[in-house]
């Protein structure tokens, strides 16, 4: 069952993504892909505004800033999508501040992480997770924001 939002839906969703993560388009692409995170900024604003929604998009290669982030979106979000990057499958700082919101969080991953090496199966964050969408490239991103206006909609 979807977490409800009991938080206001004229709120942004917090798009955050993890270290390393702004380098994409250079990194890996053979993994990750060619999109770079700028492109993925503009294509999530867009896809968001269908669904007459507003995004505010960070990186940090940093685990404090996220948990920042994640603390910030207790009261500034409607929602949140978390790429964690490697901190997923380490930060359970990252978790406790995902289980503190009572807004829903899809997880998103660029990769499938279960077709990867044996230590990126497990996710923290999973835990915390009202979804997770992987594997699909910068398109889940755009799938993460799609849920996210269903499960609003649905919490009217
Ligand atoms: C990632 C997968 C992680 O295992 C990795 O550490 C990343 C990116 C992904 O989007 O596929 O940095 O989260």
């Amino acid at each position: 069952m979807a977490k409800k939002s009991n938080q206001s839906k004229t709120l942004p969703i917090f798009i955050l993504n993890g270290p390393n993560l702004n380098l994409l388009g250079t990194r890996e692409p053979e993994v990750y892909g060619y999109t770079t995170l700028a492109q993925i900024e503009k294509m999530c604003a867009a896809q968001a505004a269908t669904h007459g929604l507003s995004i505010v998009f960070r990186q940090s290669n940093h685990e404090g800033e996220i948990v920042d982030f994640l603390q910030e979106a207790r009261t500034g979000a409607s929602a949140v999508i978390l790429n964690p990057a490697g901190y997923g499958h380490t930060s359970i700082a990252i978790l406790d501040s995902i289980q503190m919101l009572k807004i829903p969080l899809i997880e998103v991953h660029l990769s499938n992480i279960h077709k990867r090496e044996p230590y990126r199966h497990h996710s923290y964050v999973s835990r915390g997770a009202t979804g997770i969408v992987m594997g699909l490239g910068a398109q889940g991103y755009l799938r993460a924001i799609d849920a996210i206006g269903e499960i609003l909609k649905d919490s009217k």
